[in-house]
């Protein structure tokens, strides 16, 4: 269907791209007991897939968590294990790119070379990686391997990729004499689709994550501090990498939106003040609260209402105002969303309501 991994759709027309984020974890973005919440069966993300597949959404993001957030409902701490869900979302799927999310400190870059090349024979070509450095204590407790120093970890991922770059694309053995890892004869076949690797990117927002996306990634993926302040952290990125690398810089949201505003917060309402949980909240701020939006920082009520609302930029709206904030966002150099909702099937309802609009202000094709 494509002739090379430039045709495929993650670097397609559509000048604001979307995916969807989170869906192979229980409860998705949101510490929200509401019962519609999201049940990550692997039903329910085979449904998810295919509708966003048939509508032309551009990716598939899965989250790499191994320890949930608590509290009764413990979201996310249900999650199918990124790469393998790829794969089966490959092969039932006909043309969405689908990432998988690997801690690279926990899988040994041969193995993970030889399985990623795997996943993108499975998807002709669609398979894309995010190299995740890693942050949570209580997950690398889990895999018994050390949490390094912050620089560290990115130093580790370098030599990490390094390596499986290699193995993509040298046909004959080599060795490989590192910091972290010494290896001997290194060779494997066949390489990925097209012999060209798979998509890279990179969710890193330090100063050092900024610098690996820029030695190594072809799209990234941030967060949005406010849309403000967005242009210039997009310029930062760009300015960063050579340029034309960054083919693709994406961020994070979730999103409730409806025909009118009104009905968007009285949903949100009851997402968050009558159906939240907040014991998950109070642990996902002990976790998380320094890494959460800055300007709520030191006000608990609000940072525990962001945490349960969802991870990423909320779109808490209509939909004309939700089109209008990404037509912002793309003015300010963003090039898409990857969206968590409470219900992926049953909210993919609303996404439906934003392509047109967005097609008729040139959004999408
Ligand atoms: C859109 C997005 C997706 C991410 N996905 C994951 C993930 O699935 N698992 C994870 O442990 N960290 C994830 N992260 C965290 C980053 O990969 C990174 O480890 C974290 O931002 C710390 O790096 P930094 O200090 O450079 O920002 C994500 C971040 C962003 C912005």
């Amino acid at each position: 269907m494509w002739a090379n991994r430039d045709e495929t759709r993650i670097y397609d027309a559509n000048a604001f791209k979307l995916g969807l984020f989170g869906m192979n974890c229980s409860g998705g973005l949101s510490l929200t007991k509401a019962p519609e919440r999201w049940d990550a069966s692997w039903d329910n993300n085979v449904k998810a897939a295919q509708l966003a597949d048939e509508a032309g959404l551009e990716f598939l993001l899965p989250i790499g968590r191994w320890h949930g957030y608590r509290g009764e409902t413990d979201t996310q701490g249900s999650t199918f294990e990124t790469l393998t869900w790829a794969c089966g979302l490959l092969a039932l799927t006909r043309e969405i790119t689908t990432f998988g999310t690997l801690h690279v400190a926990f899988v040994n870059p041969v193995f993970a070379a030889k399985q990623m090349v795997t996943a993108d024979h499975i998807g002709k070509g669609r398979f894309g990686l995010n190299i995740v450095s890693g942050w949570n204590p209580g997950e690398f407790g889990m895999m018994g391997v050390p949490l390094n120093e912050h620089d560290d970890r990115y130093a580790y991922s370098d030599e990490w990729l390094e390596i499986v770059k290699r193995i993509w694309s040298e046909d004959e053995p080599f060795d490989y004499d590192g910091r972290f890892y010494k290896l001997k004869d290194v060779l494997s076949k066949p390489k990925p689709f097209w012999g060209s690797r798979p998509v890279l990117v990179s969710a890193g927002n330090s100063p050092t994550g900024m610098r690996f996306a820029a030695a190594s990634a072809d799209c990234l993926f941030t967060t949005i501090p406010s849309l403000e302040a967005l242009a210039a952290k997009i310029k930062g990125f760009r300015a960063a990498a050579p340029k034309g690398q960054l083919r693709n810089i994406f961020a994070s949201c979730h999103l409730m939106v409806r025909p009118t505003r009104k009905e968007a917060e009285d949903y949100h309402h009851y997402i968050v003040h009558e159906q939240g949980d907040m014991e998950a909240a109070e642990y996902a701020l002990a976790l998380r609260g320094a890494r959460l939006a800055p300007h709520l920082t030191g006000d608990f009520e609000k940072m525990k209402a962001r945490l349960i609302s969802g991870a990423g930029y909320p779109i808490i709206t209509s939909y004309d105002e939700a089109v209008s904030t990404f037509q912002k966002m793309h003015e300010a150099g963003l090039d898409g969303l990857a969206c968590g909702m409470i219900n992926y099937i049953d909210d993919f309802q609303h996404v439906q309501e934003l392509l047109p609009r967005m097609q008729r202000i040139g959004l999408r094709a």
